[in-house]
């Protein structure tokens, strides 16, 4: 079941006219929040995230966060799995195809998917990546559905067997085409800073306070592309695939070739958390 301008419906149901502003003109935002246990993770957070992405397109938050909450609440009632991904969107609605805005109310669309946690291989074995320039706009800290740079940036790791493609803008790491980007070197562990230049994910906060509580060795600083080309680790996130080792880099070896350390203390502090907070104290 999925929402759609005020009510409920089967997906198969729903539909849009094709002049959206979303269909036509990519004009939109959205969300994804992962699920665990039927209760919604950091959802505070994201309801902020939501609102500074529409402030970045000058589009008026329809709901309260309270009519957020109620209305996440009841998409994850309707729907089965205990864990799962809340997609949620907004468009700035339809209007005959102009570029200026219309005076028009917004299309919002909210709908679930079963969340499935990275597989025990996948994090035994870690992921392929391959770089390449990021290409996109400099708003990359709204979460725009305008996507076609991530997906035709996605699109160049599948056709090299890859999981992720990690963007280089003049000569530093941005972040992945769908996630945040973590290196290792010296055993410190490295993040690029929050800019414009990149989405502040979510996974990759709660990552850095978990390292902080922890006392991981770790700095939030620029990362150059030769740093990132001899990194003894690198990780992705996000809020879909939660954290995985990256062990291949445009086909050579991530230090040893294998998850490193750094990433198996990560990847336990993660579901530490999640087991607390989130399954009341059984790890899931
Ligand atoms: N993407 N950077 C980009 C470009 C992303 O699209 C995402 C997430 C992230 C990680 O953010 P978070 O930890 O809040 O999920 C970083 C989602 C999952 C998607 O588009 O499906």
């Amino acid at each position: 079941m999925i929402f759609l301008n005020g009510q409920f419906m089967p997906i198969e149901k729903a539909c849009v006219s094709v002049l959206d502003r979303g269909f036509i003109f990519g004009d939109g935002v959205y969300e994804v929040i992962p699920v665990y246990s039927r209760r919604p993770f950091r959802l505070e957070k994201h309801l902020r995230r939501l609102q500074h992405s529409l402030d970045g397109i000058r589009l008026k938050n329809p709901y309260t966060d309270d009519q957020w909450k109620e209305l996440i609440g009841q998409v994850i009632d309707k729907n089965e799995s205990e864990d799962q991904s809340v997609y949620l969107h907004i468009t700035r609605g339809v209007a005959k195809r102009d570029h200026p805005f219309p005076d028009v109310p917004p299309t919002i669309f909210v709908m679930s998917n079963p969340l499935l946690s990275p597989s025990p291989e996948l994090l035994e074995k870690g992921v392929a990546a391959v770089t390449a320039s990021d290409n996109r706009w400099i708003r990359c800290d709204i979460k725009s559905i305008s996507l076609l740079p991530n997906v035709l940036l996605r699109q160049m790791a599948v056709d090299a067997g890859a999981a992720e493609t990690i963007l280089i803008r003049d000569g530093y790491l941005t972040e992945g085409s769908a996630s945040n980007i973590f290196i290792v070197r010296d055993q410190v562990l490295l993040a690029p800073p929050k800019s414009h230049l990149m989405l502040p994910g979510i996974t990759y906060d709660v990552m850095l306070e978990l390292v902080a509580e922890n006392h991981v060795i770790h700095e939030v600083r620029e990362i150059s592309e030769e740093e990132l080309f001899s990194a003894e680790e690198i990780m992705l996130t996000s809020s879909t695939r939660e954290i995985m080792a990256v062990t291949r880099l445009n086909e050579q070896p991530v230090g040893s070739g294998n998850p490193g350390a750094m990433f198996r203390q990560l990847h336990q502090f993660y579901q530490q958390y999640k087991a607390t907070h989130m399954r009341g104290g059984t790890v899931g």
